[in-house]
């Protein structure tokens, strides 16, 4: 496989890169993308050195798959470029997420509405994708009603930027700043901008998402997105209410068994997911399993992940072994 890694010198690109090499996806030519800033620039990978492009050179070097992470604006202009030119496209950005002709996909959950039909394919919110991986079960099992979610979101998912603000202010030095206030030390309630009805884009993202992808629309999702000082990964407090009552001995079975879960909830000797744990993992972790006692038929779980890995490069590379798997690249 031909691979180019739109967005190569980002966060997400880097750990794409990661990825594809622990994961030993068949690359015979990696072509690292990236801005005109950083065209030349030479990215080591597998031992090699590639020089970055820029989106228009890659197109003409004719990919087999591309996985983009290099923003909205330069995936709404350049994914259809690579897709007229017959490459498949796995976008990390927003752009063709709720798109209704574009599939959105986490493989573990859905990963069989994949067709040769699709040549832009969404990779979820990051929020969203640690999230439906640990619903997808219970949904399946005791079929869910409602979901109440509060996130606890690392630095890492606003990019480089954000990462060196939080580094910058811990050394008390003055620099660029990715966040309207300071990071270190502080909670900010703000994740994306603000829409018409109080919620955040983020929020919005993880209600509507997470319909799509779980193909039921009856599922309703409330969301509080939060910014907090860390490195590690994503952290979430789900609260579930289902039509069926479970039996929480079964819950944390149906959870163990699902792909890409690891079950680490044992409150007697202090073992519950944190974001040092999650960091470098492609594992969703998942915790603090307990019903909720204020209402019936409801579920309270502590949900940690990479964001870096299972909610961006993971879950794209993942996308693009299946499509390997059913021959549709
Ligand atoms: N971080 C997460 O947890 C996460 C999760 C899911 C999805 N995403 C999405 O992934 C994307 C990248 O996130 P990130 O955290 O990796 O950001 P980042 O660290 O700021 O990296 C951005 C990357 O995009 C490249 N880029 C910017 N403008 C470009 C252009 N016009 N043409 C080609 N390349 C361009 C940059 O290249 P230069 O070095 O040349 O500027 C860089 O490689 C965003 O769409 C984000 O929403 C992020």
């Amino acid at each position: 496989m031909k691979v180019a890694v739109v967005g190569a010198t980002g966060l997400v690109g880097s750990e794409i890169l990661t990825v594809l090499a622990e994961r030993n996806f068949p690359v015979t030519a990696l072509i690292p993308v990236a801005s005109e800033r950083s065209k030349g620039k030479e990215i080591e990978f597998k031992g090699n050195k590639y020089k970055v492009v820029t989106p228009a050179e890659a197109i003409a070097l004719h990919p087999d798959v591309a996985l983009f992470s290099a923003g909205g604006e330069t995936s709404t202009e350049y994914a259809p470029q690579f897709a007229e030119a017959g490459i498949t496209v796995v976008d990390n950005s927003s752009a063709w997420r709720m798109d209704p002709t574009k599939k959105l996909v986490v493989p573990e959950v859905n990963g069989e509405v994949l067709s040769a039909a699709d040549k832009i394919i969404a990779n979820p919110n990051c929020s969203t994708i640690q999230m439906v991986v640990v619903l997808q079960p219970l949904h399946a099992k005791y079929k869910i009603k409602r979901v109440v979610v509060s996130t606890y979101q690392s630095v890492t998912g606003t990019g480089v930027k954000a990462v060196n603000q939080l580094m910058d202010e811990r050394a008390g030095k003055d620099g660029e700043k990715a966040y309207p206030y300071q990071i270190d030390l502080n909670v900010i309630p703000h994740i994306d901008v603000f829409q018409d009805n109080g919620y955040t884009k983020e929020e919005m993202k993880m209600i509507k998402e997470t319909n799509k992808i779980m193909g039921d629309d009856s599922i309703r999702v409330t969301a509080t997105t939060v910014r907090i000082p860390v490195m590690g990964g994503h952290s979430e407090a789900v609260n579930i209410e289902f039509e069926n009552d479970f039996d929480l001995a079964e819950v944390r079975q149906l959870l163990g068994e699902q792909e890409g879960v690891i079950v680490i909830d044992d409150p007697a000797n202090l073992q519950y997911p944190m974001p040092k744990d999650a960091h470098g993992k492609d594992e969703v972790l998942v915790g603090r399993i307990r019903r909720d006692e204020s209402q019936d038929k409801t579920l309270n779980l502590w949900v940690v992940a990479d964001n870096l890995r299972k909610g961006a490069a993971t879950n794209a590379v993942q996308i693009a072994e299946l499509l390997l798997k059913k021959g549709l690249i």
